[in-house]
């Protein structure tokens, strides 16, 4: 079984989880980016993410995931933006084929939760079976704080992994 641990990440704490991930299951981990430099600036970046979700707009991604077909089962990682994917993890699910794979969402969010993420990846990915999702508090960018998953916090969600990854076998 070969495994593949994908995320896309601003501010460093879906990284973190999938890094955890990666400690406990092995794997090949790789960060989507994007082909274009994002906005830095936080209201930027809201609002230009909302205006690709509301008109469907894929971002280029700069990432290629080589050899794809050797993976047999493919964690994707995700913070939640306007309750739904960033669309350039859209990109992603669009741009390889999941035919007979094992899909394993993971999120992390500002406390709203994952939102859409589970529908959009399982609308994507068609037959493919999805795993329950992993779905943790990250950090809070509109009032200041960013990378939340680190020091003790990071121990607690990597308890939580742990406690996942037994449940979904
Ligand atoms: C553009 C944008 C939109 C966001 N929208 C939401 C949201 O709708 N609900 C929520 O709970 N958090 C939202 N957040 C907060 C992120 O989901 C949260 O900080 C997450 O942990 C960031 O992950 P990262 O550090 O891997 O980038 C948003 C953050 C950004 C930058």
């Amino acid at each position: 079984m070969k495994t593949l641990i994908v995320y896309y990440s601003r501010t460093g704490n879906t990284q973190a989880v999938a890094e955890l991930i990666q400690t406990q299951v092995g794997g090949d981990l790789v960060a989507l980016e994007t082909q274009e430099k994002r906005p830095t600036n936080y209201r930027a970046e809201v609002d230009q993410n909302e205006r690709e979700q509301n008109q469907s707009i894929l971002p280029t991604l700069k990432t290629e995931i080589l050899d794809f077909n050797q993976y047999d089962r493919i964690f994707i990682g995700a913070p939640t933006w306007n309750m739904a994917l960033p669309q350039a993890v859209l990109t992603f699910l669009t741009t390889y084929d999941f035919t007979g794979k094992t899909i394993v969402p993971f999120n992390t969010h500002g406390g709203y939760g994952a939102g859409q993420i589970v529908a959009q990846i399982q609308s994507a990915v068609g037959d493919a079976v999805v795993l329950p999702i992993l779905s943790v508090a990250g950090g809070k960018e509109s009032s200041g704080q960013l990378l939340a998953i680190e020091g003790p916090t990071k121990a607690a969600v990597a308890k939580e992994v742990t406690n996942w990854l037994q449940k979904i076998g």
